[in-house]
Parts: C-alpha cells; sequence; structure tokens
C-alpha cells in the first residue's frame, strides 16, 4: 500500500519549511505570490451565506478523559505505551475544552464563525462501546450544540474521530464486522438525542488515516503493522458508515448526512502522465478507495485488495452506498508518485513532513469529485498548516503568517472550484484551537487560536484575526 500522511516520505529534495515557494498552477491557476502581504485583500468574494468554519475533535482538544463516567479509547491506552507519541503526550487534559466550552463558544462568536465542525466521544456517549447511554456524556454535548445554536453558529457533528472505545478494540475493533452494528447502535443513540439540532452530520473522520497509519503503518491507535488487517478494517469502517446512513433514515432524523474523507490528488513525480499506471493506483488507494463504494456502490476493479474482497457480502455496498446528502472533504496536500509507485517529495512541507504545500491540489480534488461522481453538496471540513508557533514577548500576539497565506492560497483555489460550478457550501479549518496532534503530541500548533497549556490562556494568532476579517468581509 502506497504511503500516506504522517508517514516518513523517501524524501527526494525538500526545500526549507520556512520560505513557502512560488507553484507553478496547474489548469492556468495563478501561482502562489508570496511577494504580496497575505493578509492584504484579494477581492474574491464569496457567495452569500457561505460557511465560514472551524474544525476540533474530542480527543484532541476535550481533555478531562477520567469524567463524568468516560470509557476509556484506543488513544488513551496507544498514547500510555513509550514511544507512540512524541514527549510522551497524552490527552488526558488537551486544551481543557470540556471544562472551558462556554469560553470557547464565546471565542468562535467573536471569530463569527458560521458553522462549527466538532466530534462526538463514542467513549463519553457509551463507556464499554456498548450498550445503555452515559447520560452525563450526552449532556455535554447537548450543552455544546444549545450554545453554538444560541449564538447562531451552526454545528456540524463528526460521529467518529479515531477514539474508538477500548473495549471495542479488545472485541476485534474494525477488523470485527460487529463493529458496523456497534456504531449504528451508537448513532442511534445519538441521533435520538441530538438528531434533528445538529443540521450537518458525519459519520466517520478519515477512514483512510484509520487504514493506513492506524492498521497498516502502526503510527496511530490501535498501532496494528498488518496490510491485510487493514484492508478488512477499511471495508468495515465504510460498512459502518453506511449502517449509520440507515440508523439516520430509519430514526427520522430530517437533517444531512455524510462521511468526512481525506482526499489527495495523485500527480506523477515527473513528466504529466497523470494515467500512468503508478499514479493511478496511487489515485486508488487516496481517494477511490473510499469514493467508489460509497457514491458509486463498487470497490475499484484495478487495485490489489484481496483480503478487503475477501470480506464484502451480499448486500454490503448496497449498505456502504446509502445515499448521502453531503460530502465532507478534508484536503492538506497532494502525493507526487514515482515510476516505482514511491512517493516522492517534490514540494517544500509544513513542519509535517507529509504535507507538501500545493493549494491547486484543492482545486483539482473539488473539480474532480464533480466531474467523477456528480454534482453533489460539498463542504471542507479540514484544511490547515501547523507550524511550531511562539507566543510575543508581550505574551499577547503570535505571528503566524505562513498560515495566512496557506489559508488564503487554499481559499483562493476553493472560490475559483466555486467559480467553476462546483457546489461547495461551507470551509472548516483545521484548528480552532492548537491541540494534541496524534502521534506527534502537542509539538506542533495547528490552531489559529494559540492555547497556552500551562495557563490554558487562549491567545488569537495573527490567522485568526484575519480569518475574521475574511468572514466579516465575506471575501478573501
Ligand atoms: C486528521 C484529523 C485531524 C488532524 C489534522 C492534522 O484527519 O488527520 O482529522 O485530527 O489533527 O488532520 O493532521
Amino acid at each position: 500500500m502506497p504511503l500516506s500522511r504522517r508517514t516518513l516520505l523517501a524524501a527526494a529534495t525538500v526545500a526549507p519549511a520556512a520560505a513557502l515557494p512560488a507553484v507553478a498552477g496547474c489548469d492556468g491557476a495563478p501561482a502562489t505570490d508570496t511577494t504580496i502581504d497575505p493578509a492584504a485583500p484579494l477581492g474574491l468574494r464569496f457567495p452569500d451565506g457561505f460557511g465560514w468554519g472551524a474544525a476540533t475533535s474530542a480527543y484532541q482538544i476535550e481533555g478531562a478523559a477520567a469524567e463524568d463516567g468516560r470509557g476509556v479509547s484506543i488513544w488513551d491506552t496507544f498514547s500510555r505505551q513509550p514511544g507512540n507519541v512524541r514527549g510522551g503526550d497524552t490527552g488526558d487534559v488537551a486544551a481543557d475544552h470540556y471544562h472551558r466550552y462556554v469560553a470557547d463558544l464565546d471565542l468562535m462568536k467573536s471569530l463569527g464563525l458560521r458553522t462549527y465542525r466538532f466530534s462526538i466521544s463514542w467513549p463519553r456517549v457509551q463507556p464499554t462501546g456498548r450498550g445503555n447511554p452515559n447520560l452525563k456524556g450526552l449532556d455535554f454535548y447537548q450543552r455544546l450544540v444549545d450554545g453554538l445554536l444560541e449564538r447562531g453558529i451552526a454545528p456540524m457533528a463528526t460521529l467518529f474521530h479515531w477514539d474508538l472505545p477500548q473495549p471495542l478494540q479488545d472485541a476485534g475493533g474494525w477488523e470485527a464486522r460487529d463493529s458496523a452494528g456497534w456504531f449504528a447502535d451508537y448513532a442511534e443513540i445519538v441521533f435520538r438525542k441530538l438528531g434533528d439540532r445538529v443540521p450537518v452530520w458525519l459519520t466517520l473522520n478519515e477512514p483512510k488515516t484509520v487504514v493506513n497509519v492506524g492498521y497498516s503503518y502502526g503510527v496511530h491507535a490501535p498501532g496494528k503493522r498488518d496490510r491485510s488487517a487493514a484492508l478488512v478494517a477499511a471495508h468495515h469502517l465504510l460498512l459502518a458508515h453506511g449502517r449509520a446512513v440507515q440508523a439516520f433514515r430509519a430514526v427520522g432524523v430530517k437533517q444531512r448526512i455524510g462521511p468526512a474523507l481525506n482526499l489527495a490528488p495523485a500527480y506523477p513525480f515527473e513528466g504529466d502522465d497523470r494515467d500512468a499506471p503508478a499514479v493511478r493506483t496511487a489515485d486508488g488507494f487516496e481517494n477511490r478507495l473510499y469514493l467508489d463504494p460509497v457514491l458509486k456502490g463498487g470497490y475499484p476493479d484495478d487495485l490489489d485488495i484481496e483480503p478487503l474482497r475477501a470480506v464484502v457480502r451480499d448486500g454490503d455496498l448496497a449498505v456502504i452506498s446509502s445515499p448521502i446528502d453531503i460530502l465532507a472533504i478534508q484536503y492538506y496536500n497532494p502525493v507526487f508518485v514515482g515510476p516505482g509507485g514511491d512517493y516522492l517529495t517534490k514540494l517544500p512541507t509544513s513542519v509535517a513532513e507529509w504535507q507538501q504545500i500545493y493549494p491547486e491540489g484543492l482545486y483539482d480534488v473539488l473539480t474532480r469529485l464533480r466531474r467523477d461522481y456528480g454534482d453533489i453538496p460539498i463542504t471542507i471540513t479540514e484544511n490547515g498548516m501547523p507550524r511550531a508557533d511562539e507566543l510575543s514577548a508581550s505574551g499577547d500576539r503570535v505571528v503566524d503568517p505562513e498560515r495566512v497565506t496557506f489559508l488564503r492560497d487554499h481559499l483562493r483555489q476553493a472560490h475559483r472550484a466555486i467559480a467553476a460550478g462546483v457546489k461547495l457550501e461551507s470551509y472548516h479549518l483545521w484548528s480552532l484551537l492548537d491541540n494534541f496532534e496524534w502521534a506527534e503530541g502537542y509539538a506542533q500548533r495547528w490552531g489559529i487560536v494559540y492555547v497556552d497549556y500551562e495557563s490554558q490562556r487562549r491567545v488569537l494568532k495573527d490567522s485568526a484575526r484575519w480569518y475574521q476579517q475574511v468572514i466579516r468581509r465575506n471575501a478573501i
């Protein structure tokens, strides 16, 4: 399986991360211009009502890991095993959002957010992953949703952002076919409680990352290094998605639902033959393996995924392709593929070495979806970059011009895609707050709001102030 995000790439030449490159645009797109003030308006207006948002996830920000009956997740277990997370960091406290959510809601309001994407912690709702709900856990999300609605911010909830209850992992995790049923039962509990007050529901966050990084490379929980197990897990994750969509309809929720898929356009490292076999295979594992079953009802037939095919049963693909209302996509980077199928580094990266920066890739992803999968409404649920941000000496400022440039350049491509007819309705940058970045711990800061982990004080970075203006003007 080709390497993917968060994996050390067999690097070719890597330019220093600090200087963002001038990258020639594809399809005649304007190249990135770093000579202008990144915060200067470009005069590109977004459609009225465009959903300006930010995203987070439960394990990454909530903390309160042992409070109010929350059960243990695979990330609690994994992060405690030495060597798995940089610096031995865990999500025990994180950004302490569980206790500070009211102040965080006020912060969102002050930024002008129109939509906020968060995730629900399965082990808070079902501490063992099965059986009766933990009402205190559900209550937290009820208060969060109420607080958003009171402030005029549309909630967008993800049901699974990687924090699988540990007892379910002990029972086989996503390798067990039963996992699809466990997930549908959990989803049903949440839909009954909050279904109609959340306009957009997302089933799974980035199944590809669970498959590749969690099951194939062992860099994320549950830390397996088994390609066959990874492919089996892929099918059961997709089945779980489909079962949750069916539960949503069965409960009768009158809102919208879809999956959140991280997509990476695949380009040849040299030349421009995007149909070269190695590029096509990379595209298959990065994108089509997840898009095709959900949107076309079948797995791509050109991929070597025998362990997956072996566990597919009659009727599964009909479940997986249950009609969705919206497709959530997350875009961080392209992949450049060598003739032998290896992934190579062609462009400068952020401090995340897997993240080559290529804004035009977002345009390619969005327009490709329309071309190959139809005219489905799309929301961007993640896009952003990390820095080793530092507080200014005065303690009230964080200067992060590269992030402003990154966001502006990606929004420019989103704008281009809208002009080309893509039904893009909202954009959630990753992330609202600095947070627990999985195997990287707290070293990489992805927020537009700086979190001082000692005091839990929040400080708006320059990028947050810039985003506030973007939202106010509805334009970049
Ligand atoms: C992901 C996640 C986020 C990450 C972000 C930065 O999908 O990987 O949804 O949890 O923190 O992508 O790596």
